[in-house]
């Protein structure tokens, strides 16, 4: 069955590992038959939350105007939403951190997306897995959040 998939990724370095099974991931995902929509945020003008608990009240995700409202509707959109990004100072990078908080607009604005699969590829340099931890957690808790299911 062909699914719609939303990737997200972020990191600013085009030519390094997470691009690369990204990249990989896309080739293959196309390849089966699946639509796949891509949003660099690292490349893209994309900030934090301001809480103003306007999301969608304006036409858009959010009432301030960056790049999170080019992705928003293809996340709603999406069967499945895929998180791509290295391991920064043992979290997440700076850059998609917008993303993530951003999410609560599907709350604030009623969006219906229970029910989507996530899933995390990512990267670092240390040999200890667990520095995988701090990337993980934003992201399973997230879905867990809006009720979609980590597949990976
Ligand atoms: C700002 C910064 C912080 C990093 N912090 C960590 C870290 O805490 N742990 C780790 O294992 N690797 C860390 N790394 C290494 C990257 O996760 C690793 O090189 C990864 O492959 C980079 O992804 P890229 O090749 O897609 O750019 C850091 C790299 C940068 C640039």
């Amino acid at each position: 069955m062909s699914r719609k998939i939303a990737v997200i990724t972020g990191n600013p370095r085009k030519n390094g590992n997470s691009f690369a099974m990204t990249e990989a991931f896309i080739a293959v995902a196309e390849k089966k038959g699946h639509s796949v929509t891509r949003f660099d945020a690292a490349l893209k003008k994309i900030g934090g939350c301001h809480a103003c608990e306007t999301c969608f009240k304006t036409g858009k995700a959010c009432s301030f105007n960056d790049d999170f409202n080019e992705i928003a509707p293809a996340i709603i959109k999406a069967d499945s939403v895929v998180f791509t990004m290295p391991v920064y100072r043992c979290f997440i990078p700076a850059q998609i951190k917008g993303v993530i908080d951003r999410l609560f607009s599907l709350v604030v604005g009623g969006k219906d997306v229970v029910g989507k699969k996530c899933s995390l590829i990512s990267c670092c340099e240390e040999n200890d897995m667990t520095v995988f931890d701090g990337v993980k957690m934003p992201i399973e808790r997230s879905a867990e959040l809006l009720k979609w299911t980590m597949t990976g």
